[in-house]
């Protein structure tokens, strides 16, 4: 298995909703690396380019106005096919086909707030981990 590093962001749902701690306990019990962390605020500009790709879904503004709404946990997490394992423990996109065992399955009922971003591919976790930190912000 590759060492890969992939971004994950917990949405603002998992934030009021108090899940943070519970999520992240799932992240490191799995035995992945936290190799960055911060809680930030994403406004409309970074919205719109980390979600560039469904500009023009009808969704789009309703996704926007969602992950702007509130603070986020940002994560650089690391480990052994590290994109595709937290791919699998988020569970599927819509939370009603999510499986019970997986963070959207246990957690979600909402196809907006589905509190958990990680990035699709090695390719697009590179950018997004850009995207979202300073290279001197992390730390391991
Ligand atoms: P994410 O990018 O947030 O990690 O989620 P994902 O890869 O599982 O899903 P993606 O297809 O990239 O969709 C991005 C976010 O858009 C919302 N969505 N709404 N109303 C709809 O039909 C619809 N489809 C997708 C979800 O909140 C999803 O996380
Ligand atoms: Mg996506």
């Amino acid at each position: 298995m590759e060492r890969e590093r992939t971004l994950v962001l917990l949405k603002p749902d998992a934030v009021q909703r108090r899940l943070v701690g519970e999520i992240i306990r799932r992240i490191e019990q799995k035995n992945l690396d936290i190799v960055a962390l911060k809680m930030i605020r994403i406004d409309q500009k970074l919205a719109e380019t980390h979600y560039e790709e469904h500009r023009e879904k009808p969704f789009f503004r309703e996704l926007i106005d969602f992950i702007t709404a509130g603070p986020v946990v940002a994560l650089v997490v690391e480990g052994p096919d590290a994109v595709s394992v937290v791919r699998r423990m988020m569970g599927a996109t819509n939370p009603f086909q999510a499986e019970p065992g997986t963070i959207r399955g246990d957690f979600g009922l909402d196809l907006t707030a589905n509190l958990i971003h990680g990035s699709d591919s090695v390719e697009s976790a590179k950018i997004e981990i850009r995207r979202f930190f300073q290279p001197e912000e992390i730390l391991a």
